[in-house]
């Protein structure tokens, strides 16, 4: 599903290497988390999924696709099939939640008159249905951060992207958002999820890449 090919990552002007000659190959439907310490390359990696960056050396494929290849408007199109969460909610301020919602709809092209209907349950997913006029300043940290992965979720991506979503959370409400991408992956999604908290991987023991200075030194399954 995805693939990374001898894959190396410089940053315009800079001299060491982001990522250096990575082989990475993710199955359709594998939850994989990426952890390792700061600056290993974790967002980096994702980065180059999301195709929001092109490799130096080597090849990023998706279902076949030399992400290279995309031009244009193919892709934004490739974009919108990837559900990304960072550590900040990245949420539109002056926009209601289910408004914050309603935005991806619109994106995605889908008929309006599925939107009330899609965005109820997109929010009763994550428990928080009740807040759909609430503005992101209105909620907790944890109640926007699962608004975001809402909002991640609403398209069905076949890809997942998490770039470290529980960094501002405490225990209770990363578990909680952990299982937001459990119920995603149960429900076929590929997911990467980088992150630094051990606990997590504790509680989902699935694949885990670690990454240190841009390489991949150490590959386990743990489910
Ligand atoms: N925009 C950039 N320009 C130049 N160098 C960058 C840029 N972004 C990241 N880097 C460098 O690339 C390397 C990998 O960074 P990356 O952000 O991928 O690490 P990370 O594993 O996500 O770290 P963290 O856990 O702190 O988020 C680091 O050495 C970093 O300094
Ligand atoms: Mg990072």
């Amino acid at each position: 599903m995805i693939h990374l090919h001898r894959v190396s990552l410089a940053y315009p002007g800079t001299k060491t290497l982001a990522l250096y000659d990575v082989n990475l190959e993710i199955r359709r439907g594998e939850f994989v988390f990426l952890v390792g310490p700061s600056g290993a390359g974790k967002s980096s990696l994702l980065a180059l999924i999301l195709r929001r960056l092109l490799p130096t050396q080597g090849a990023v494929y998706v279902e076949g696709t030399n992400l290279r290849r995309l031009r244009g408007n193919r892709i934004a199109l490739y974009r919108r099939q990837v559900g990304v969460v960072f550590q900040d909610h990245r949420l539109l301020p002056a926009r209601t939640v289910e408004e914050n919602l309603a935005f991806v709809l619109r994106v995605q092209g889908v008929p309006r008159r599925y939107w009330a209907e899609r965005i109820t349950r997109a929010l009763r997913t994550v428990g928080l249905a009740h807040k759909r006029r609430a503005f992101p300043h209105q909620l907790s940290v944890g109640e926007a951060q699962r608004v975001a992965v809402a909002r991640a979720l609403l398209p069905e991506p076949k890809i997942l992207l998490a770039d470290e979503p529980t960094g501002n959370l405490d225990r209770e409400n990363a578990l909680a958002v952990l299982e937001l991408f459990k119920l995603a992956h149960a429900k076929g999604a590929t997911v990467v999820f980088a992150t630094h908290a051990q606990e997590l991987v504790r509680a989902y023991p699935q694949r885990v890449v670690a990454l240190r200075a841009g390489q991949v030194v150490a590959d386990r399954r743990l489910g």
